[in-house]
């Protein structure tokens, strides 16, 4: 996500907001800007990279504005680069903009602009587009401006704004992105949250959705989207730093847990036309390409892979083209058969990790189309890849995945699904059911988060375990693996995956009384074929705790504790099925009192062998 900074009041402006800017760089971004409002005019300066470079390339000259605003750009739209940087001008050069979040209709907006205004863009990004529409609406009434122009916008944003010729006001906007208000004492604040803000003061009016703030130096007022003023009570800021960033959570990847409801929908919707239809932005795969493709590769490592595996399911049952998928490390060394009939799909989070890196040069020097799904914009793996599909999750901290996974395996539905329509193998009405169900995770997941209090109560009664087996079958399998690597990864438990069907061949040797089994049962089709192996698993005195859809009653005969999930269709039951299993690692973990964010002997991203 990016990290919105906007000061009014009586001292420098410029240093306050590159003070205030550091404290989001834990939010991670890849450039970052500020405009100050000076005698002459709006002077905006912004560099690619860390706020150091922006430093130094201002460091000799002379800003001494006293209001202003500034960016820090986790990128989205364009890739980083010095022009795509925050904050954007209206090409009059009395407006400049910050922006946080995604404005959904921007390519149209855009067009209407160009044509009806004859307006010139000069970025890739959305957030210029903001800037043009309000530059463009500007008649001397900013905040007229900007609620005008909000009118128009979709999607989830904050925005803050200035304009030259009224250098005592800096206005702001919500909607389903973050902002807060801070008031200081040489002056007045807009920020994305809190760490930003703490340095100069701890009263803060929390902005919610649809709602304009206006600063001045003395003054902070607030509009509702009726541009009734709105009454709102200071809160008083007690956090430390360290709690701000965390947003009040314990963890990162608690926080990280509790934004994916947010994180799939920005990765969804933005995906789905005003038709109802699938538009996969950044990838040209046209029913030719398809048809010249006779294969399907996803390569990747860790839960990248675990969400090919979920991937390679839904390939082949939606879009109905076979899926080989690997491991890189294994990919990359066993001279697979490769041919320009190829697609090779490489998912990674970072875009960073090597041995993805290396799979992907190797299946592209044997001629394969590379597509790649990626969370971090411009990284090494987008830049080799032939086409990119993004996953929105925002910054991914923890070092256990958690929201790339969920948004890794929404990219590989859309996919699947946008190829399957393609190529005609699949009905309307599966294509908009299973859409349907798509759009409906977000709030699933909400229920779920609400029943956290269970999973924690659960985990305290099993931390102590030192086995844990996760079993399934079909896409519970996939899954089984990603549960099992969150529960190993941070809590140090000697857990591990495996189809449940296969346990009779050799795996049930191991079963003794009290072995933990997660046993997760949300394929219908197959649930008949699970409950035996959860029989015979309890036959064996294990531990059961089932996973299993709302309304599954007949689990409970053979299960120690069940976890359920809202119904669902089976095919994305893997979005829902994973929640609760993070949630169990993040507990387990917390109970041993492990370092959660940082696990032993990993690193967030591996770019080495
Ligand atoms: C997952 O929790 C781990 N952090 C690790 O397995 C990770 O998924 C793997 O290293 C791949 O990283 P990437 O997605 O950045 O390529």
């Amino acid at each position: 996500m990016c990290g919105i900074v906007g000061y009014v009041g009586r001292d420098n402006a410029k240093d306050i907001i590159i003070e205030g800017l550091k404290k989001l760089e834990y939010r991670g971004y890849d450039s970052a800007g500020v405009a100050i409002v000076e005698k002459g005019g709006i002077l905006v300066r912004k560099k690619e990279g860390k706020i150091a470079n922006l430093e130094e390339f201002i460091k000799n000259e002379k800003i001494t504005g006293t209001i202003g605003i500034g960016h820090t750009r986790w990128a989205t739209h364009g890739a980083p680069s010095d022009l795509n940087a925050h904050p954007h001008m209206s090409n009059s050069g009395n407006i400049a903009v910050v922006h946080n979040g995604i404005v959904e209709n921007y390519v149209e907006l855009k067009e209407w602009l160009a044509k009806d205004y004859g307006v010139q863009f000069h970025t890739e990004t959305d957030t210029e587009v903001i800037a043009q529409l309000i530059g463009v609406l500007y008649k001397g009434d900013l905040e007229a401006a900007v609620y005008e122009a909000v009118e128009k916008m979709k999607g989830a944003y904050a925005i803050g704004v200035v304009a030259e010729d009224q250098p005592d006001k800096l206005v702001a906007f919500r909607k389903d992105a973050p902002l807060i208000a801070g008031l200081g004492n040489s002056g007045n604040f807009i920020a994305s949250d809190i760490p930003a803000l703490l340095k100069y003061l701890d009263k803060i009016y929390l902005i919610e959705n649809g709602e304009m703030v206006v600063c001045t130096a003395d003054r902070i007022q607030i509009f509702d989207e009726n541009k009734n003023p709105v009454d709102r009570d200071l809160l008083h800021v007690t956090w430390s730093l360290e709690d701000a960033e965390k947003d009040g959570f314990d963890h990162f990847m608690l926080k990280e847990i509790y934004e994916q409801p947010r994180a799939i929908n920005e990765t969804l919707m933005r995906r789905i036309g005003d038709d109802g239809k699938i538009k996969l932005d950044g990838i040209s795969l046209t029913l030719e390409d398809l048809e010249n493709i006779n294969k399907i590769y996803i390569v990747a490592c860790g839960t990248a892979y675990h969400a090919g595996l979920v991937g390679k399911y839904a390939i082949e049952k939606m879009a109905k083209i076979p899926v080989e998928i690997d491991v890189a490390s294994e990919f990359r060394y066993r001279d697979p058969y490769i041919d320009d009939k190829t697609l090779f799909i490489a998912i990674s989070q970072s875009g960073e990790t090597l041995d993805t890196l290396a799979a992907l040069r190797e299946a592209k020097r044997k001629g394969a189309r590379i597509l790649s799904v990626v969370n971090v914009v411009g990284s090494s793996v987008v830049r080799e890849s032939d086409d990119v599909f993004y996953t929105w999750a925002g910054p991914e901290i923890a070092v256990a995945s958690t929201k790339a996974y969920t948004t890794q395996l929404i990219c590989m539905y859309l996919l699947a699904l946008y190829m399957g329509e393609l190529r005609g193998v699949i009905t309307k009405e599966y294509y908009n059911q299973i859409l349907d169900e798509l759009k409906a995770i977000p709030g699933k997941i909400e229920k779920i988060l609400e029943k956290s209090k269970d999973v924690e109560k659960l985990a305290k009664t099993l931390y102590n375990r030192t086995q844990v087996f996760f079993i399934g079958r079909g896409m519970d399998a996939a899954v089984a693996y990603e549960g099992s690597l969150k529960l190993k990864e941070i809590s140090y438990i000697n857990s591990f995956a495996i189809a449940a069907g296969e346990l009779k061949h050799g795996t049930i040797a191991l079963m003794e009384p009290e072995t933990i089994v997660i046993a997760l049962a949300t394929q219908d089709f197959l649930f008949e074929k699970m409950f035996s192996n959860i029989v015979e698993v309890k036959a064996r005195m294990a531990h059961v705790v089932s996973v299993a859809k709302e309304g599954n009653t007949t689990i409970e005969r053979e299960s120690n504790e069940v976890i359920y999930i809202p119904q669902c269709a089976d095919e994305v039951s893997p979005l829902l099925t994973a929640i609760p299993l993070q949630l169990f690692a993040y507990y387990v973990a917390r109970e041993k009192g492990e370092n959660i964010d940082k696990p032993r002997n990993l690193a967030k991203s591996v770019t080495v062998e």
